[in-house]
């Protein structure tokens, strides 16, 4: 017989209540706790079949013990998405990808799909089965191995499984899926994580990894919770800006792998494009020489990244000064334009600094303080500062040049793309040999201005 509890949920981050209250205690955000039907059977969807009989009971035994074998990975025609994962899928993993509305997830786990030298089922509950083919006409033309499910039905979406035997599936997305054992409606708390967890023990039990489509919060956090990152093996979140071409695969908890890597991909018309040098498009190749731009050598997980920095300082209109960036921290530029202020006697504090990364990437390593630094100062003296000068240092808060980690990498990745001087802190150790790029090493803001701006 069929149990019903019924237990209050945050929506914004998962904690359960016993009973309703205004504000969560958990997250501190007003109106955000629901009241959800949970119905309890001792059956689990997936055991429809014999998928049961695949159980096995564990025993505790000695780490020693343990038969490790080399670890097999089902590789994926995308070597940016096998460099995320830590070399290619994991069978038996459950896999999250996050990322805003429209900035390309479907497109890339389709496309990803379509390729995929193994069985694939890909089940969309978000588009129906002629959208999906319109899309992955758009995309590639040869898809032998993928099948596709409109479905939102964990039953009916097992069943279907068990049917056709794919070697992989994909899920678009968790939150469209139901589950008959829950009773609230799909995209709640309890549906996302009775659906999930039913996933798991289909993914860990028959040793099919299973990927899926997470939407995300206006935060930017996984839609439902929390919890939903703590059940599966690895997050990967897909982020970029979607007004430019450039998006970046990052894996915020892997399992399986290091974190430090990202993907980086360009989307164009028939689909999503793998970027393999991505110093080089990131950099305007245009001749003429203009204020307010510097380079800056920045590292994003394991990859060197060479990014063009834009300000712009003019004379405030109104009262207050506006500052505002893009990819940029907005606090770490206010601390940058006091340090400048109080240390090197610049006058910014009744000027309006507009910052911008180009390419429409967000860049978060602090390395690129000294290009920031150089681009407001060289915006703000109307000089401009030479195209094969780049920068990277981090700059604190008394004005000094502190040095930054993997110094050798980016004095390598900046020599590579012809660069002929780059500045640097004067306390970076440097292993390097002797380069045909000329290093200056800089200790304050004041040696960047007289190395600069002359
Ligand atoms: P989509 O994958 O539907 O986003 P998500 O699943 O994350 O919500 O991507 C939608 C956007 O991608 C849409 O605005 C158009 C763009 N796009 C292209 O530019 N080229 C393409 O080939 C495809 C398929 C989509
Ligand atoms: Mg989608």
């Amino acid at each position: 017989m069929a149990k019903t509890t019924t237990t209050f949920y945050c929506q914004n981050c998962g904690t359960s209540f016993a009973k309703w209250q205004g504000q969560c205690t958990s997250c501190n955000d007003w109106n955000t706790i629901a009241e959800e039907i949970t119905q309890k059977e001792a059956k689990k969807s997936w055991d429809i079949g014999n998928s049961s009989t695949k159980r096995r009971v564990a025993k505790p035994i000695k780490i020693a013990d343990i038969q490790t074998s080399q670890e097999v990975r089902m590789k994926t025609t995308s070597k940016e998405f096998n460099r995320v994962l830590g070399g290619g899928i994991v069978p038996g993993s459950l896999t999250l990808l996050g990322g805003e509305p429209g900035i390309g997830k479907s497109t890339l786990l389709l496309q990803l799909a379509l390729k995929l030298p193994f069985k694939t089922l890909y089940v969309s509950g978000e588009e129906s089965a002629q959208q999906i083919k319109m899309r992955a006409d758009r995309l590639t033309k040869d898809a032998d191995n993928c099948l596709i499910l409109t479905e939102t039905n964990t039953q009916h979406i097992f069943k279907q499984i068990e049917a056709t035997n794919p070697d992989f599936i994909v899920i678009d997305s968790i939150q469209t899926l139901h589950t008959d054992f829950v009773e609230s409606s799909a995209g709640s708390i309890s549906q996302i994580r009775e659906c999930t967890s039913e996933l798991i023990q289909f993914a860990k039990e028959t040793s099919t990894p299973v990927l899926l489509i997470g939407h995300i919060t206006k935060d930017g956090n996984i839609a439902g919770p929390k919890i939903l990152e703590h059940m599966v093996d690895t997050v990967l979140q897909f982020e970029g800006d979607r007004n430019h071409v450039y998006r970046i695969l990052r894996a915020i908890k892997n399992r399986f792998g290091s974190t430090q890597e990202i993907g980086i991909f360009e989307m164009l018309g028939n689909g999503l494009r793998e970027v393999s040098n991505p110093s080089e498009i990131l950099i305007s190749k245009n001749s003429d020489q203009l204020s307010g731009n510097a380079i800056a050598v920045s590292i994003e997980g394991m990859r060197t990244l060479l990014v063009e920095i834009q300000a712009l300082v003019s004379t405030a209109v109104y009262g207050t000064p506006q500052r505002s960036t893009t990819g940029y921290n907005a606090k770490r530029l206010n601390m940058l334009l006091a340090v400048l202020e109080k240390r090197a006697g610049f006058r910014l504090g009744a000027k309006d600094v507009f910052l911008n990364i180009t390419g429409g990437i967000s860049v978060d390593d602090p390395a690129i303080d000294l290009a920031v630094v150089a681009a407001i100062l060289s915006s703000n003296e109307d000089i401009v500062i030479d195209k094969n000068i780049c920068l990277a240092g981090e700059v604190g808060l008394s004005g000094e040049i502190r040095p930054v980690n993997k110094i050798d990498q980016r004095i390598l990745e900046a020599e590579k793309l012809g660069f002929t001087r780059m500045l640097i802190s004067k306390h970076n150790k440097i292993s390097v040999k002797k380069n045909k790029i000329e290093l200056v090493l800089v200790s304050k803001i004041e040696d960047v201005v007289s190395e600069l701006l002359g």
